[in-house]
């Protein structure tokens, strides 16, 4: 496996042998900075970040400066002829003429796997929407290897905004592939988005138990409203962690768990801002925190309830024994969620990550551009297998259900026609392969239909005996019974009321 001239949109693109060739490479480059100023010479990396951003954008810039290179760069769409109504493919094939590599950050989920597609360069995710942040999760793992920690088999605690964080997104899935134990801690409304888990399950083969209130009452104001505690369910993995099977999580005061043995608990109370999880024989190796994606929330009032009960990282937390070796991670920037008089203490690990962000930027462009190469023989590398789902890609009214999917903007709709991975038939279950996010559609029919004939043109339900059983190259998928009509099909006796 070679990494020249490769993309990296989603975490994914890189195999476990690649992060890991990639970590030593960037030990290397930290090393000796001085020795690494002629790979890039010639070399121009344009910077594209229309959203916001000091650390991905200048530590980027800075590694490509470092290696010689140069950048070019635009921060601001309104500036850009995206303005003026240009698409963002129209945009790569631009950009990919002028400069051997793109970075870019924008705030449509899956827009950098369009420009992936048609630069004809390569490019990196500086973060799409609340989808992924690919570098960042680079940047994290690195941390948590320099401070001599294993990813295998590490307990790591999620906290905060885990639906829109996209940093969350990315780490997660790497942290799955290493073989980490999880423990998200969301809060309400903010969860873990359902795709995500998914994944977590299927591709991952992760085994999810979530925990909420037992005793029926929903807490709302408790943070945690949910737990959801992750582990690694494939044989290998569990070989790696056979100590964690008996773990388990209840909310205090649930004695219906207590019944059954469990034996751990968490709790928040956010009247005293005290936060306490108690797992009999697990500390916690690393909490990340997350700021909530305030910009991501659609109404101001929505935010101002979801900061509520957010959780707070500060002395009184760290002083609770659980968290006596935690690795207290951000990718920052912070705002509340962080106190600041945690700076000093020396299991704060938020400015080293930051920090870390150009010797592993600068690893990834120079292999990237083929300056420098990272093979890892197939045979010794670790990759979990993608499962080669079929894919549904027809003009049949259904879209993707993100309103803020690529797939879905009025510039981009007059190439694009949505795609999808068929990642289930029972309930039907399409992904975005932009941005991830699933649809259920509940109306389906075969392009195969009986005899030929036209009057034979009939949609059925989904979970239907009949609709279970078509083809994926035949299936055929609207968005609601009137979509179905209007193409002509009628209703089959396999419709559910
Ligand atoms: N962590 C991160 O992406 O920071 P910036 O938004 O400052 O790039």
């Amino acid at each position: 496996m070679n990494l020249t001239n490769r993309s990296l949109v989603t975490i994914d693109d890189l195999s476990d042998g690649e992060i890991e060739a990639l970590f030593s490479l960037a030990d290397e480059m930290a090393e000796s900075p001085a020795d690494q100023a002629g790979l890039c010479q010639g070399k121009i990396m344009a910077s594209l970040f229309f959203e916001p951003s000091t650390r991905t954008r200048l530590s980027f810039e800075a590694g490509m400066l470092r290696l010689g290179g140069r950048v070019i760069t635009a921060v601001d769409i309104g500036a850009s002829s995206l303005a003026k109504g240009e698409s963002i493919a129209d945009m790569a094939r631009v950009v990919g003429s002028y400069a051997d590599i793109i970075v870019i950050r924008h705030p449509w989920e899956g827009a950098a796997r369009v420009v992936a597609d048609y630069a004809g360069v390569p490019v990196i995710n500086a973060g799409d929407g609340s989808h992924e942040h690919p570098t960042q999760t680079l940047c994290d793992l690195y941390t948590i290897r320099k401070e001599g920690r294993a990813i295998k088999g590490l307990r790591i605690a999620l906290w905060g905004d885990l639906k829109r964080g996209r940093t969350v997104h990315s780490l997660i899935y790497a942290l799955a592939r290493f073989g980490a134990t999880i423990l998200f801690s969301a809060g309400a409304g903010l969860e873990m988005p359902e795709h995500v888990l998914r994944k977590l399950t299927t591709e991952y083969a992760y085994k999810l138990t979530e925990v909420k209130t037992l005793d029926g009452e929903v807490k709302r104001g408790l943070f945690p409203l949910d737990a959801m505690y992750v582990t690694p369910d494939s044989p290998h993995q569990l070989a790696m962690l056979s100590d964690i099977s008996d773990i388990n999580i209840q909310i205090q005061g649930v004695e219906t768990l207590k019944k059954h043995g469990i034996d751990a608990w968490l709790h928040y109370n956010v009247s005293e801002n005290e936060f306490e999880i108690k797992l009999k024989r697990a500390e916690i190796d690393t909490l990340y925190m997350m700021r909530l994606q305030k910009e991501r929330q659609a109404p101001a009032a929505e935010g101002q309830e979801l900061k509520k009960g957010y959780p707070v990282v500060d002395k009184k937390l760290l002083r609770g024994k659980m968290f006596e070796k935690t690795l207290v991670m951000h990718p920052l920037p912070r705002v509340d969620e962080l106190a600041c008089e945690v700076d000093a203490d020396p299991r704060s690990m938020y400015f080293k990550q930051a920090a870390y962000g150009v010797p592993i930027r600068m690893a990834l462009l120079a292999v990237l551009l083929g300056a420098r190469e990272v093979t890892i023989p197939e045979e010794e590398d670790s990759l979990i297998p993608k499962i080669d789902y079929p894919v549904y890609k027809r003009d049949s009214g259904v879209k993707c259900p993100n309103r803020n999917c690529v797939s879905n903007q009025e510039t981009e709709v007059r190439y694009m026609k949505p795609e999808f991975k068929i990642v289930s038939r029972e309930p039907l279950t399409l992904r975005c392969i932009y941005c991830d996010h699933e649809l259920h559609p509940q109306f389906v029919a075969s392009s195969d239909w009986h005899q030929g004939k036209l009057e034979n043109k009939k949609y059925h339900s989904a979970d239907s005996q009949f609709g279970r059983k078509i083809r994926p190259a035949n299936l055929i998928v609207f968005a609601s019974e009137d979509e179905a009509r209007t193409q002509q099909f009628k209703p089959s006796s396999h419709i559910r009321p």
